[in-house]
């Protein structure tokens, strides 16, 4: 074991991996002393490298932080008992966030537990994945790798790729070749499949042992980023992760769901005694004046960074002397005579200011270059001729203020500012023009070093050369990196790259040479697209119409029709139809005017979608048809695709069913050719209710399934639930209880975990009706419970009103008679108030049984209405509710009309495939036919009820669990229907 004491402490670089041992004596000093032991850190992996420059640039003892420290080593425990633990260090600049974050960079280097870390920057907000690169860059061990063999065999150890690789270029900028089907993914389910892939990878490093990720300075945090961490929240926790992230106090960052599901520390000012301490260890006193201590103190409000700057102000104006024997300082001056700025900036300010000219340099340039510079890059770009040996001098001398302490040591050493603010101040202290053109300077060397890839480094490129005089490469770069967003789905940071862009142009006078009319045509339209996408609806707006006014200027008419109906687009989904169709119509005119197909084309399929908006159905499908015709003719598929969609649709609103399922079929052909599987899924869905609707339970079954899949491969787990919850519900009326039960929890489990409330409560009230089928009482109230509060919640009234129902028929089954009237009356109202007629039937459906049971007189009242209602309705509660109708009539001895609606309900359950309605409807009809001293309706009646004990003997193999099948054979009609022995005919 090796032990070192403060001095060297003090002076080690980070090469070497150090933890505190606490005190003890040591010979020679007649009190204990503070001492660290030298630690082999956890080796990292292959490829594997840290990246915390500022963090390793805090050394030295932390003082107080006591509560933080210990909670942080109780979250270190936790992490390592394999819990996912997300933290979040939160306080205003210089409170000391990022010196307690090094603290537990050490204490979890003590328990063996490595990780990585990545930084938010000041001007990194516009980046995409800014902090995450080099995290995963870590993770996956590809650091300013390309793309081979061995790096990709590297990723896949890490996630399951499935063909997916190429999506890794859109953080890890390797170079993978994309394959067709990564081509053909739209830049949202890009998105999405990737974070899928990163969150695999996390899942996976946690496998091979407890982690950390710490993301620094998360206030800057870039769109992207800030979305995958919300992702990550939101997904199942990744057990024995931990990740730190430190913030200054930001509204958004509270907002965000990292805020609320992390265990927060509000890092407050030091107390005085603290303080008193922190300025104690910067200062080898035998005892610090009282005087000086308060001065300190008061001016810093307990701020550490402050209260470093004064104590080093002091240090630096020579208020302290050192005694050559012992080595122990003092305090020389007169206290009254100090005079320090009055805020932090200006005290920053006076220490650069005091620097000697040549090391001013040195400061300043750095400070353009970025938080960390590198040696190489500071001479290159240094305002004169300097050579290594001065210039290493005057870092030297800036480290030993411990304002630009060394970083990592080598043939090309880099140096990191310690506090950004150091930074700040020493960039905003040079003239304008300077600092203009050392931004040029760098930009110029960036491009000449990466000459033969620049994709990479589009950003930090128009991040410098904005910030230069060279106006004409600011341009060019702002708008590449805002194209390289947009491909990524990094919305909010491709709109700041184009304004930025715009606002070069945009000066008053004459358009600079280098700004083309086809840049502004791409950067004006491409921003509306964005601004489509995301539901800015007013500022597509804004960007259509002022792009249309420039391409008419500029008498390019043939593109303004497919601009003006990209307007109309906006405006419609804002719900201004007739702004939408004052767009579409004068599309519709110059396209005409000057025989512009896809123009047409585009303004007739504007003029459809108003419509359909609208209700006006059959000018919608006019207007669609013809659209395609045009599409067809032109060969534009993609085009062709959505409008066949569109039309099948509206041909399924309007009944048409056969016709829009035939349409529906051209439709998926059409998104097979463009490799388009979120397209295609979206349709295999759609036409999977339509045969649902026909009763085309098989087919449309198989149609969810293949929907399903689709969706789980584009990693869309949103829609993937739906369509499970549509199987499930096949299920559940296909009676294979198991089944259904299964895609309902699937579904649920998903819904729940992304915060899709309306989802979750209609999950949870299919699992109601379920449970209420297969005779599990308890459940059902449960879930249907746990449904109507969330549905109260969204103020969902159609929802509402179907689970009062439901839950009247669970409160009949435990006879609990009066509570069940009184929620099937609300149902009642509930329904009619709304006008839905589909659950004013199930809640009727529920007093008529429940007058049945009670023997109460107001049931011929419900029945009359009931039959009037549900006589044309082929849902399953219509069907059930002609089976209670006939069983009412049964009992009043009318049997022609008792047999009547049996008839219908048995019609209605075998078309929408309502297996309980079925047997218990056969059953009911067998009973009557046997009744009948007729040989021939004995024979079909004995077929009816035999037909009906045998298929519900099929359910009854099929329910697995025994207390499930006990349960459910307890049901009354499912008894019925397996005891009744008919009177055998002579
Ligand atoms: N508890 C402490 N003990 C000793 N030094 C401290 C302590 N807290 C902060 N410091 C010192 O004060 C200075 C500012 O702290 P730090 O850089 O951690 O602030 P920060 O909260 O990260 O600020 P920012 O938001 O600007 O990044 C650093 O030099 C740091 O080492
Ligand atoms: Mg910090």
């Amino acid at each position: 074991e090796i032990l070192i004491g403060e001095k060297t402490y003090k002076h080690l670089d980070g090469s070497v991996a150090i933890v505190s041992a606490g005190k003890m004596m040591v010979k020679g000093k007649n009190q204990p002393i503070q001492v660290y032991r030298l630690k082999s850190s956890p080796e990292p992996r292959e490829g594997e490298e840290m990246a915390m420059e500022a963090i390793s640039a805090h050394k030295g003892p932390m003082v107080g932080r006591k509560k933080e420290k210990e909670a942080l080593e109780r979250i270190v425990k936790s992490v390592l008992s394999g819990k996912f633990c997300p933290v979040i260090i939160e306080g205003e600049a210089g409170v000391g966030k990022s010196r307690l974050t090094a603290n537990f960079v050490e204490l979890a280097g003590e328990s063996e537990i490595n990780g990585y870390a990545g930084a938010c920057q000041s001007y990194g907000r516009s980046i995409p994945f800014l902090p995450l690169k080099p995290v995963f860059e870590s993770i996956f061990g590809v650091k300013g790798k390309r793309y081979n063999a061995g790096a990709l065999e590297a990723i896949s150890g890490y996630a399951k790729l499935n063909g997916w690789e190429s999506l890794l270029n859109d953080i890890l900028e390797l170079g993978i070749p994309e394959t067709a089907e990564t081509m053909a993914l739209n830049s949202r389910v890009r998105r999405q499949r990737l974070f899928d892939l990163l969150y695999s990878a996390l899942k996976y490093r946690a496998k091979i042992g407890p982690f950390y990720i710490i993301l620094e300075d998360i206030h800057w945090i870039d769109e992207t980023s800030h979305e995958f961490l919300n992702h990550l929240m939101e997904e199942e926790p990744i057990e024995g992760l931990l990740v730190l992230a430190v913030t200054r106090p930001e509204e958004a960052i509270k907002k965000s769901s990292i805020y609320s599901k992390a265990e927060v520390f509000k890092l407050e000012s030091l107390p005085p005694e603290e303080s008193a301490e922190l300025i104690a260890s910067m200062l080898d006193f035998k005892e610090i004046p009282e005087a000086l201590k308060s001065l300190v103190i008061e001016r810093s409000q307990g701020n550490p960074f402050y209260a470093g700057e004064i104590v080093r102000t002091l240090m630096d104006e020579g208020y302290f002397s050192k005694d050559e024997n012992s080595g122990l300082m003092s305090f020389s001056g007169n206290l009254e005579d100090i005079e320090l700025p009055d805020n932090i900036n200006s005290l920053v300010l006076s220490r650069i200011d005091r620097l000697p000219e040549a090391v001013k340099d040195v400061i300043k340039t750095a400070s353009v270059i970025g938080r960390s510079f590198s040696l190489e890059l500071l001479k290159q770009i240094f305002p004169y001729p300097i050579e290594n040996g001065p210039l290493l001098d005057h870092l030297e001398k800036l480290a030993s203020l411990d304002l630009t302490p060394i970083d990592r040591r080598g043939a090309d050493p880099s140096y990191v500012f310690k506090h950004i603010m150091t930074q700040e101040v020493a960039y905003n202290c040079q003239a304008f023009r300077e600092r203009e053109m050392l931004h040029e300077k760098i930009g110029t060397l960036i491009e000449a070093k990466y000459t033969e890839n620049l994709h990479p480094h589009l950003e930090i490129l128009a991040h410098h050369f904005s910030r230069s005089a060279n106006k004409q490469k600011a341009f060019l770069y702002l708008a590449e990196a805002g194209d390289k967003a947009v491909s990524i789905f990094a919305n909010t940071e491709a709109i700041r790259f184009f304004d930025a862009a715009e606002k070069i142009y945009s000066k008053p006078g004459r358009l600079p040479k280098y700004v083309t009319k086809e840049m502004i045509y791409h950067i004006l339209r491409t921003r509306g697209n964005v601004h489509l996408r995301i539901g800015l609806y007013d500022k597509a707006v804004d960007d259509f119409s002022m792009l249309s006014e420039k391409v008419s200027r500029w008498g390019e008419m043939n593109r303004v029709p497919v601009v003006l109906n990209r307007m109309a687009e906006a405006l419609w989904l804002k719900g201004e139809y007739e702004q939408a169709l004052k767009a579409a119509d004068r599309g519709l005119r110059i396209a005409e005017k000057v025989d512009n197909p896809e123009g047409r084309a585009t303004s007739l399929f504007s003029f459809a979608e108003i419509a359909r908006r609208k209700g006006d159905f059959r000018t919608a499908v006019g207007r669609f048809k013809a659209a395609i015709g045009i599409y067809r003719e032109m060969g534009n598929d993609a085009a062709l695709a959505m409008s066949l969609n569109s039309l099948g649709i509206t041909l399924g609103a309007t009944g048409e069913l056969e016709q829009a399922l035939a349409i529906y079929d051209e439709a998926l052909e059409a998104r097979q050719c463009l490799s388009d599987l979120e397209g295609e899924a979206k349709i295999l869905n759609n036409m999977g209710l339509i045969y649902m609707d026909t009763g085309r339970i098989k087919e449309a079954l198989e149609n969810f399934k293949k929907s399903a899949a689709a969706f789980e491969r584009i990693g869309d787990r949103r829609n993937r639930s739906y369509c499970l919850g549509n199987i499930g519900y096949i299920h559940k009326n296909s009676a294979n209880y198991s089944e259904a039960e299964l895609a309902f929890w699937e579904a649920l489990k998903v819904l729940e975990r992304i915060g899709d409330t309306a989802g979750t409560a209609y999950t949870y009230s299919n699992l109601g009706d379920l449970y209420l089928q297969m005779n599990q009482i308890p459940r059902a109230l449960e879930n249907h419970g746990q449904a109507l509060e969330i549905a109260r919640s969204l103020g969902d009234e159609e929802l509402i009103a179907e689970l009062l129902a439901g839950l009247a028929f669970d409160n009949l089954a435990i006879g609990e008679i009066e509570k069940a009237r009184e929620l099937a009356q609300k149902a009642y109202e509930t329904g009619n108030r709304i006008g839905a007629k589909i659950y004013i039937i199930k809640a009727l459906n529920a007093l008529v049984e429940i007058d049945m049971v009670a023997g109460s007189q107001q049931v011929c009242n419900f029945i009359s209405k009931l039959e009037e209602l549900a006589s044309d309705n082929n849902s399953e509660y219509g069907s059930a509710a002609s089976l209670i109708i006939g069983r009412h009539y049964k009992a009043c001895n009318n049997l022609a009309q008792a047999e009547k609606h049996f008839n219908r309900a048995l019609g209605c359950a075998i078309k929408g495939g309502f297996k309980r309605v079925e047997w218990e409807s056969r059953f009911m009809l067998g009973k009557l036919m046997t009744a009948r001293e007729d040989n021939e309706f004995l024979r079909l009646g004995l077929n009816e009820l035999e037909c009906a004990a045998k298929l519900l003997q099929e359910t009854v193999q099929n329910i697995n669990a025994p207390e499930r099948l006990t349960a459910f054979l307890e049901l009354p009609y499912v008894k019925g229907i397996l005891e009744y022995r008919p009177a055998q005919p002579c």
